[in-house]
């Protein structure tokens, strides 16, 4: 009863969080069609205001089918990820975000650092529909991610798209 009483305070928080935070989101990317410098800002509003462990984003490589690293922040990390491989491969091929309560759960998830507790991954897609990378949060903490934070970063990231299209 307790716990479930605590995770509702966080969840409010987290989301009262995001309400504040979007338009400063937002209005960082205002008139600006550059989707690697919207990137690389996002991921940095959103390290600094969340303090997540890894916060970036893979970007589809058609030519070699895979995802590349893109703007981030955070250490150092793998620089490809092959279709359907991983929470980002696996996000992509499924076409849909994918909460990760327990990275240690997922079947074969990518260990960029031992640190990573949960994840959460978000597609990005173009005007029409095709996933042209993915936003993806790394956390120490476990269950850090769910529903809110799911629904939030879906509208940041068709926000971060139509900068580009
Ligand atoms: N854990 C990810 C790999 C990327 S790092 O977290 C930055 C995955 O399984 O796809």
């Amino acid at each position: 009863m307790i716990e479930i009483s605590v995770t509702c305070q966080a969840e409010k928080e987290r989301r009262l969080l995001y309400e504040e935070l979007m338009p400063q989101f937002i209005s960082i990317m205002e008139g600006e069609s550059s989707l690697i410098a919207n990137m690389a800002n996002i991921s940095a509003l959103i390290k600094e205001f969340f303090g997540f462990l890894w916060v970036g984003f893979y970007l589809v490589d058609n030519d070699r089918n895979d995802l590349v690293l893109g703007p981030f922040q955070g250490s150092a990390a793998c620089t490809r990820i092959g279709y359907g491989r991983g929470v980002c491969g696996s996000a992509w091929k499924e076409e849909k975000s994918m909460v990760v309560r327990n990275v240690e759960e997922f079947p074969g998830h990518i260990a960029c650092s031992s640190l990573s507790k949960s994840e959460i991954v978000v597609p990005l897609r173009d005007r029409s529909g095709q996933i042209i990378g993915v936003l993806d949060i790394d956390s120490d903490k476990p269950a850090d991610f769910d529903d809110v934070d799911r629904e939030f970063l879906e509208i940041l990231a068709e926000r971060i798209c139509k900068t580009a299209n």
